[in-house]
Protein backbone atom coordinates (compact mmCIF):
# COMPACT_ATOMS: atom_id res chain seq x y z
CA UNK A 1 0.00 0.00 0.00
CA UNK A 2 0.90 3.81 -0.87
CA UNK A 3 2.46 5.60 1.97
CA UNK A 4 -0.22 8.21 3.07
CA UNK A 5 1.08 11.48 4.63
CA UNK A 6 -1.57 13.49 6.85
CA UNK A 7 -0.71 16.92 7.53
CA UNK A 8 -2.08 18.88 10.85
CA UNK A 9 -2.59 22.11 9.71
CA UNK A 10 -4.57 25.63 10.35
CA UNK A 11 -2.92 29.14 10.79
CA UNK A 12 -4.91 29.67 13.83
CA UNK A 13 -2.32 29.67 16.56
CA UNK A 14 -3.66 27.22 19.28
CA UNK A 15 -6.04 25.65 17.38
CA UNK A 16 -5.14 22.15 19.24
CA UNK A 17 -3.02 21.25 15.74
CA UNK A 18 0.00 19.36 18.06
CA UNK A 19 -2.43 17.71 20.45
CA UNK A 20 -4.78 16.27 17.46
CA UNK A 21 -1.32 15.36 15.18
CA UNK A 22 -0.02 12.97 18.31
CA UNK A 23 -3.36 11.46 19.13
CA UNK A 24 -3.82 10.54 15.52
CA UNK A 25 -0.59 8.72 15.58
CA UNK A 26 -1.20 6.83 18.99
CA UNK A 27 -4.33 5.46 17.65
CA UNK A 28 -2.73 4.36 14.95
CA UNK A 29 0.17 2.75 16.74
CA UNK A 30 -2.55 1.31 18.77
CA UNK A 31 -4.24 0.26 15.36
CA UNK A 32 -1.13 -1.66 14.41
CA UNK A 33 0.11 0.60 11.65
CA UNK A 34 3.91 1.83 11.28
CA UNK A 35 3.51 5.63 11.85
CA UNK A 36 5.55 8.43 12.26
CA UNK A 37 5.37 11.51 12.88
CA UNK A 38 7.22 15.01 11.60
CA UNK A 39 7.49 18.07 13.86
CA UNK A 40 7.42 20.66 11.23
CA UNK A 41 7.10 23.20 14.12
CA UNK A 42 10.18 25.15 15.54
CA UNK A 43 8.64 25.45 18.34
CA UNK A 44 9.36 21.23 18.77
CA UNK A 45 6.09 20.49 20.92
CA UNK A 46 5.93 17.01 19.40
CA UNK A 47 9.66 16.52 20.26
CA UNK A 48 9.01 18.08 23.77
CA UNK A 49 6.25 15.69 24.11
CA UNK A 50 8.57 12.78 23.10
CA UNK A 51 11.19 13.54 25.16
CA UNK A 52 8.45 13.74 28.15
CA UNK A 53 7.57 10.43 27.26
CA UNK A 54 9.04 7.41 29.53
CA UNK A 55 11.49 5.24 27.39
CA UNK A 56 9.48 1.78 28.12
CA UNK A 57 6.29 3.33 26.38
CA UNK A 58 6.26 2.53 22.97
CA UNK A 59 6.45 5.63 20.51
CA UNK A 60 5.61 6.57 17.15
CA UNK A 61 8.96 7.58 15.69
CA UNK A 62 8.98 11.44 16.00
CA UNK A 63 11.43 13.65 13.66
CA UNK A 64 12.41 17.07 13.78
CA UNK A 65 12.33 18.87 10.60
CA UNK A 66 11.72 22.29 10.59
CA UNK A 67 13.60 23.97 7.58
CA UNK A 68 10.54 24.16 4.31
CA UNK A 69 13.12 23.31 2.15
CA UNK A 70 13.71 20.03 3.72
CA UNK A 71 10.78 18.74 4.16
CA UNK A 72 9.97 17.11 1.23
CA UNK A 73 13.45 15.60 1.08
CA UNK A 74 12.93 14.62 4.56
CA UNK A 75 9.18 13.22 3.98
CA UNK A 76 10.71 11.13 0.93
CA UNK A 77 13.20 9.16 3.22
CA UNK A 78 10.31 7.90 5.52
CA UNK A 79 9.36 4.06 4.85
CA UNK A 80 6.65 4.39 7.13
CA UNK A 81 2.95 3.48 5.93
CA UNK A 82 1.32 6.40 7.70
CA UNK A 83 2.90 9.77 8.32
CA UNK A 84 1.46 12.24 10.24
CA UNK A 85 3.14 16.33 10.42
CA UNK A 86 2.54 18.78 12.87
CA UNK A 87 2.52 22.15 11.30
CA UNK A 88 3.24 25.60 12.70
CA UNK A 89 0.42 28.39 13.32
CA UNK A 90 0.55 31.36 11.07
CA UNK A 91 0.32 31.52 7.45
CA UNK A 92 4.12 30.20 6.36
CA UNK A 93 6.28 28.88 4.10
CA UNK A 94 5.91 25.79 5.71
CA UNK A 95 2.01 25.62 6.05
CA UNK A 96 2.59 25.39 1.98
CA UNK A 97 5.04 22.64 2.00
CA UNK A 98 3.01 21.02 4.58
CA UNK A 99 -0.14 20.94 2.77
CA UNK A 100 1.88 20.15 -1.04
CA UNK A 101 3.69 16.79 0.41
CA UNK A 102 -0.32 15.76 2.24
CA UNK A 103 -2.78 13.37 0.85
CA UNK A 104 -5.18 14.66 3.47
CA UNK A 105 -4.68 17.42 5.99
CA UNK A 106 -6.69 17.66 9.52
CA UNK A 107 -7.35 21.39 10.51
CA UNK A 108 -8.59 21.85 13.94
CA UNK A 109 -10.98 24.70 14.24
CA UNK A 110 -12.23 25.85 17.35
CA UNK A 111 -16.05 26.47 18.00
CA UNK A 112 -15.68 29.79 17.30
CA UNK A 113 -16.96 31.87 14.11
CA UNK A 114 -14.03 34.57 14.44
CA UNK A 115 -11.53 31.38 14.48
CA UNK A 116 -13.46 30.66 10.90
CA UNK A 117 -13.24 34.22 10.00
CA UNK A 118 -9.43 33.58 10.42
CA UNK A 119 -9.21 31.67 8.30
CA UNK A 120 -9.90 33.28 5.07
CA UNK A 121 -6.49 33.38 3.90
CA UNK A 122 -5.87 30.28 4.65
CA UNK A 123 -8.78 28.87 2.77
CA UNK A 124 -7.01 30.49 -0.77
CA UNK A 125 -4.21 27.95 0.17
CA UNK A 126 -6.72 25.15 0.98
CA UNK A 127 -8.33 25.41 -2.32
CA UNK A 128 -5.54 25.63 -4.45
CA UNK A 129 -4.34 22.65 -2.75
CA UNK A 130 -7.63 20.56 -3.57
CA UNK A 131 -7.53 20.96 -7.33
CA UNK A 132 -4.57 18.71 -6.87
CA UNK A 133 -6.09 16.41 -5.05
CA UNK A 134 -5.87 17.33 -1.39
CA UNK A 135 -8.62 15.86 0.82
CA UNK A 136 -9.38 18.51 3.56
CA UNK A 137 -11.17 17.85 6.93
CA UNK A 138 -12.37 20.66 9.45
CA UNK A 139 -11.89 18.81 13.04
CA UNK A 140 -14.23 20.69 15.69
CA UNK A 141 -11.82 21.32 18.89
CA UNK A 142 -11.61 22.33 21.97
CA UNK A 143 -15.04 22.91 22.82
CA UNK A 144 -17.39 21.91 25.71
CA UNK A 145 -19.69 19.19 25.23
CA UNK A 146 -22.45 20.14 27.44
CA UNK A 147 -22.61 23.47 25.49
CA UNK A 148 -24.85 23.67 22.59
CA UNK A 149 -21.96 25.74 20.78
CA UNK A 150 -20.78 22.81 19.44
CA UNK A 151 -23.63 21.63 17.47
CA UNK A 152 -24.58 25.23 16.51
CA UNK A 153 -20.95 25.06 14.76
CA UNK A 154 -21.25 21.97 13.07
CA UNK A 155 -24.27 23.43 11.61
CA UNK A 156 -22.39 26.99 10.59
CA UNK A 157 -19.44 24.91 9.34
CA UNK A 158 -21.51 22.84 7.19
CA UNK A 159 -23.72 25.36 5.35
CA UNK A 160 -21.05 27.73 4.98
CA UNK A 161 -18.09 25.21 4.06
CA UNK A 162 -19.98 22.12 2.29
CA UNK A 163 -16.82 21.47 0.29
CA UNK A 164 -15.01 20.42 3.03
CA UNK A 165 -15.16 17.15 5.04
CA UNK A 166 -16.01 17.90 8.34
CA UNK A 167 -15.10 15.76 11.79
CA UNK A 168 -18.04 17.33 13.67
CA UNK A 169 -17.22 15.18 16.87
CA UNK A 170 -13.15 16.11 17.36
CA UNK A 171 -11.94 16.58 20.50
CA UNK A 172 -13.91 18.25 23.11
CA UNK A 173 -12.14 20.50 26.07
CA UNK A 174 -11.05 18.39 28.41
CA UNK A 175 -8.06 18.78 31.04
CA UNK A 176 -7.23 15.32 30.62
CA UNK A 177 -5.77 16.10 26.99
CA UNK A 178 -3.21 18.76 28.77
CA UNK A 179 -2.39 16.22 32.17
CA UNK A 180 -1.73 13.37 29.59
CA UNK A 181 0.34 15.48 26.82
CA UNK A 182 2.65 17.33 29.63
CA UNK A 183 3.30 13.55 30.82
CA UNK A 184 4.29 12.24 27.91
CA UNK A 185 1.33 10.29 27.01
CA UNK A 186 -1.92 10.84 25.02
CA UNK A 187 -5.79 9.86 26.84
CA UNK A 188 -5.58 6.78 25.37
CA UNK A 189 -3.37 5.93 28.27
CA UNK A 190 -5.56 7.37 30.65
CA UNK A 191 -9.41 6.06 32.04
CA UNK A 192 -11.39 8.82 30.81
CA UNK A 193 -13.23 6.10 28.21
CA UNK A 194 -15.25 9.70 26.64
CA UNK A 195 -11.95 10.71 25.68
CA UNK A 196 -10.20 7.59 24.17
CA UNK A 197 -13.76 7.08 22.54
CA UNK A 198 -13.48 10.81 20.89
CA UNK A 199 -10.15 9.72 19.58
CA UNK A 200 -10.73 6.76 17.91
CA UNK A 201 -14.12 8.15 16.11
CA UNK A 202 -11.48 10.91 15.40
CA UNK A 203 -9.07 8.24 14.04
CA UNK A 204 -11.37 5.91 12.39
CA UNK A 205 -13.02 8.95 10.38
CA UNK A 206 -9.70 9.92 9.32
CA UNK A 207 -8.61 6.62 7.79
CA UNK A 208 -11.93 6.31 6.34
CA UNK A 209 -11.35 9.35 4.27
CA UNK A 210 -7.40 8.74 3.70
CA UNK A 211 -7.65 5.39 2.16
CA UNK A 212 -11.23 5.63 0.22
CA UNK A 213 -9.70 6.44 -3.58
N1 LIG B 1 -9.07 18.90 23.38
C1 LIG B 1 -8.43 19.69 24.22
N2 LIG B 1 -8.87 19.86 25.50
C2 LIG B 1 -8.22 20.69 26.35
N3 LIG B 1 -7.12 21.40 26.05
C3 LIG B 1 -6.63 21.27 24.80
C4 LIG B 1 -7.24 20.41 23.83
N4 LIG B 1 -6.53 20.50 22.68
C5 LIG B 1 -5.52 21.34 22.93
N5 LIG B 1 -5.58 21.82 24.20
C6 LIG B 1 -4.67 22.80 24.83
O1 LIG B 1 -4.70 23.99 24.06
C7 LIG B 1 -3.39 24.53 23.92
C8 LIG B 1 -3.01 24.56 22.44
O2 LIG B 1 -3.04 23.21 21.95
P1 LIG B 1 -1.98 22.71 20.87
O3 LIG B 1 -0.60 23.02 21.32
O4 LIG B 1 -2.33 21.32 20.55
O5 LIG B 1 -2.40 23.68 19.69
P2 LIG B 1 -1.55 24.07 18.38
O6 LIG B 1 -2.55 24.42 17.33
O7 LIG B 1 -0.59 22.99 18.08
O8 LIG B 1 -0.77 25.37 18.85
P3 LIG B 1 0.39 26.12 18.03
O9 LIG B 1 -0.29 26.89 16.93
O10 LIG B 1 1.02 27.01 19.07
O11 LIG B 1 1.32 25.06 17.49
C9 LIG B 1 -2.48 23.64 24.77
O12 LIG B 1 -2.40 24.22 26.04
C10 LIG B 1 -3.23 22.32 24.82
O13 LIG B 1 -2.92 21.57 25.97
MG1 LIG C 1 1.47 23.04 17.81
Amino acid sequence: MRQKIVGVTNTKGGSGKSTVAIHVAHAAQEDGKDVCVVDADSQGTVKDWANARASDRQTPEVIYEDDPLSLHGTIERLQHELVIVDSPGGLSEMTGEVLGVSDLTLVPVMPSVLDLWGMSEFEEVLKDQMERGLKVALVTTKYNHASKLGEQMADHIEEKYPYYHHFAGGLCSRVVYKRQMARGQTVLEASDEKAKNEVRVLYNAMTDLLYDE
